[in-house]
């Protein structure tokens, strides 16, 4: 059977930042050991749970994983990753952040690291997360 003649895939909506520091890099987080994708590179973020607004999503998500507070005003998408996994289908649209406050930190034990938007190029990444690098270039330069 082919992908067009079977049920359609669930659609999971997830949030992901590019918070940006003060030299126009780019904080990524390494997905950790036995989760899916673990060792890949990812934008920070997570699931929007029912009802919840995509924004409150990603200051949650931010405060809980990275522990840094991100201000309401800063945060509008820049562009939506859209992937087909095997078991859904994944809608993400990432946001970019420039204002926040905090120490990044790994709080559920991820390593995290600040990178050149065109040095992401170099990183492995989940698939849905690659196509976003060049927005990030062409916003930011490389
Ligand atoms: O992080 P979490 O496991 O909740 O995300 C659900 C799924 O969304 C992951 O298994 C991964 O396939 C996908 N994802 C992604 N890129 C991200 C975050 C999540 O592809 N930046």
């Amino acid at each position: 059977m082919t992908r067009s003649e079977a049920a359609p895939l669930r659609l999971l909506l997830v949030v992901a930042v590019a918070l940006v520091d003060r030299d126009g890099r780019v904080l990524v987080s390494q997905r950790p050991p036995g989760k899916q994708l673990a060792g890949l590179w990812e934008f920070p973020g997570g699931k929007v749970e029912p009802g919840e607004r995509p924004e409150a999503t990603l200051i949650r998500e931010l405060a809980e994983e990275i522990g840094v507070r991100v201000e309401e005003p800063c945060l509008a998408p820049l562009t939506f990753a859209s992937h087909a996994y095997e078991s859904f289908h994944l809608l993400m649209p990432l946001y970019v952040c420039r204002r926040w406050s905090g120490t990044p930190q790994g709080l559920e034990g991820q390593a995290l690291k600040w990178v050149r938007p065109s040095a992401l190029r170099d990183l492995a990444m989940p698939p849905a997360d690659e196509p976003l690098i060049p927005f990030l270039v062409d916003l930011l330069g490389p």
